[in-house]
This record gives structure tokens, C-alpha cells and sequence, in this order.
């Protein structure tokens, strides 16, 4: 298994990239269909899908997994395998480098297993060529000699699943997006769902928490498992150190505070993207590159971390000339649209 880190996220509480001190996660992961909360409508086509094809007794066809990070992509392939009781092997685009890597992976599954690729639009152009006759015919065409001498063969694979995940489908191309027979999208959860995926890992973490502390976790986590999962861990210390060991509202509200959380959940780097808008753009509108050159960001981190939430609670929309913020952003950083904003209100909140 293989799972890239990115360091720029390294110390940002609320990023929904998978960080190392997330690896004790699977102990936290929901094992079955009926364990895993929110997502109903993926959730039921799935369990539809799976059924049809156990009674087949063919391989489940191919799934597209997309949406933004931490939403639980990897959880689900896992719980496809479960329910469909097939092994799964775990990869990453990335971490594919060579069309022979993928070919080695492909040669090696059991009849119906899955082979899950993470961040599958990172693949590249080369092996990804592997994949179609792959996905299409269950089959690798290998090429033998070069030049005008050059033959193809084919050799069969066994019959097997692909799910594919990414945060970004439209990056992927579309020959590739086509040979996925499901489609989903997971969607941002709400905070009533979180709240039961936090009293859920609570339990497993054997730690005490009543319910304003679990909600107050819930919304503070940006839609996004990963983060309240991670959220709980930190607020499990300050609630072991300072508060006899209970998750409280309370208890919740100081880890968060310490950890420069806000009551939105929204942390220094999303006040400082939203205050660059407004400050330096006059609210916007600004292209994407522009603004992530301004922040010192990547664009595609912008795009794929940040931007979600921000949309979803209305503090930001994306125009066709740009990010524009919005008047719930102005009032959530308590600065005045249309007036001149005073350095010491651009300082505020952070
Ligand atoms: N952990 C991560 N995603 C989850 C989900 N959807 N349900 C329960 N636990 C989770």
C-alpha cells in the first residue's frame, strides 16, 4: 500500500490530506456498508450494484470514486471488497511509475479482485494505455521487438474490478473516465452525519464525550470525516489534561481555539486566502492562479482543499472571471464591504 504525504499540509490541522500520525485511521474505518455513515445516495446505488453482480457471480464493474479529499474514497473500495468478498490491492497513480509496474499488479490479482488506484488522475500517459485494454477486454497487449518487426500479443487477465479515486475528474482524460461503468460523487457530509461518525470513533477511541462536544467538533470539521476524525484526537488531549477527560463543548472550544480553528472551522491560511481577495482584489473577482501566487499556495491545492468548503458555505463563488468572496465572508472576517479596510481590521481573527 502505498500513500503519498504532502508536506505542505504538514501542520495544518484541518488539511483532509492523509497525514502520518492518520495511519492508526483504519482502526476507525467502518468495515461494512451499513457501518459507514452519509453518502445515502452512493451508499444505496452501490449496495444495488454489488448485489446484482455477487448474483451474477461476475466482478463488480468498474468504479469511479470523486470528490474532495478525506470524504472516506479509500474507506468505501475497502467496504466494496468486504461486501463483495474479494481481496483488494491498494496503489496510488503516483506510485505507479512504469507501464511494466502495472502490468505486475494487473498479472497478479485473483479471478474478481479489486485493484484500487488512488489519485488515479496522476497516472501517466504510458501506463494508463495499460489500462484500457485492461479495463475493456480483461486483457494486456504486450509489444515484442521493435521497429518494423515489432508484434503484439495478448495475454488474458482474470476478470477484476478497477475503483478508481480522485479529487479531480476533470483532470482525467476521458478515454480513461469512460471505461468506469460507476460514477460516483461523495459529497461534503453534514454535521449531524459527523457527529455520528465522531460519537462512532469516540467510542473506539474509548474516550468520554457528550453531545455539544461531539457537535461542536462536528461543525467545526469542514464536511470532511478525515479532519473530525483528526480533530478528536486533539481535542481527546486537552479533555484528558484540563477537563477530567470528557469531551465537553467546552473542552472542544479550547483545543479548537488553541489550534487557531474558528467557529466555522476555517483556519489561518483559509482567513488569509479570503482576506487576500478582498484586500488585494477588492473582493474579487480573481483568477485561481493569481490568487494562489498571491497566498504562496499551490492553485490545485486551492482548488481541491480549500475551495470546496469555502463554496459550500457561501463565503466564496467561482465566476468565469474569477474568485469572487462573498457578503457572509466580509461579516464572518468582520470587515466592511465597500469601505476601506483599516490594517488593524485585516489583522483581525488571526
Ligand atoms: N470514517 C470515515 N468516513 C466514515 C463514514 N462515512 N462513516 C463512518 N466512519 C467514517
Amino acid at each position: 500500500m502505498s500513500i503519498e504525504f504532502d508536506d505542505n499540509f504538514s501542520d495544518r490541522i484541518v488539511t483532509s490530506s492523509q497525514m502520518p500520525q492518520d495511519e492508526s485511521e483504519p482502526t476507525l474505518r467502518p468495515q461494512t456498508m451499513a457501518e459507514y455513515i452519509g453518502q445515502t445516495k452512493a451508499k444505496e446505488n452501490l449496495s444495488v450494484f454489488i448485489e446484482a453482480a455477487k448474483r451474477r457471480g461476475e466482478p463488480l464493474d468498474h468504479v469511479l470514486l470523486y470528490g474532495p479529499p478525506g470524504l472516506g474514497k479509500t474507506t468505501l473500495a475497502g467496504i466494496i471488497a468486504n461486501e463483495m468478498g474479494v481481496n483488494i490491492r491498494v496503489t496510488s497513480g503516483p506510485a505507479i511509475e512504469k507501464a511494466g509496474d502495472l502490468a505486475a499488479l494487473l498479472t497478479n490479482l485473483s479471478e474478481n479482485d479489486i485493484l484500487f488506484i488512488d489519485e488515479i488522475h496522476r497516472l501517466n500517459r504510458s501506463v494508463e494505455e495499460i489500462l484500457y485494454p485492461a479495463m475493456e477486454d480483461y486483457a494486456l497487449d504486450i509489444i515484442l521487438g521493435k521497429g518494423p518487426s515489432a508484434r503484439s500479443i495478448r495475454l488474458d487477465l482474470p476478470k477484476f474490478t478497477l475503483i478508481g479515486a480522485t479529487t479531480r475528474a476533470g483532470q482525467m482524460t476521458s478515454p480513461l473516465r469512460d471505461r468506469f461503468g460507476v460514477m460516483l460523487r461523495l459529497e461534503l457530509y453534514s454535521p449531524e452525519e459527523l457527529q455520528t461518525i465522531v460519537t462512532r470513533s469516540a467510542e473506539i477511541l474509548n474516550v468520554q464525550a457528550d453531545r455539544a462536544g461531539t457537535y461542536e467538533i462536528a461543525r467545526r470539521s469542514r464536511g470532511t470525516p478525515r479532519i473530525a476524525n483528526r480533530m478528536l484526537r486533539r481535542v481527546r488531549d486537552f479533555a484528558q489534561v484540563q477537563f477530567n477527560g470528557v469531551i465537553t463543548k467546552e473542552a472542544a472550544d479550547t483545543a479548537l481555539r488553541a489550534l487557531e480553528v474558528d467557529e466555522l472551522g476555517l483556519d489561518s491560511i483559509d482567513r488569509r486566502m479570503l482576506r487576500s481577495i478582498i484586500t488585494t482584489f477588492g473582493g474579487g473577482p480573481v483568477g485561481l492562479e493569481t490568487l494562489a501566487a498571491t497566498i504562496g499556495e499551490e492553485a490545485v491545492t486551492l482548488e481541491d482543499v480549500y475551495e470546496p468548503y469555502l463554496m459550500q458555505i457561501g463565503f466564496l463563488n467561482r465566476t468565469p472571471r474569477g474568485r469572487c468572496v462573498t457578503a457572509l465572508a466580509y461579516d464572518h472576517l468582520d470587515i466592511q464591504p465597500n469601505m476601506p479596510s483599516t490594517p488593524e481590521q485585516l489583522q483581525l481573527g488571526d
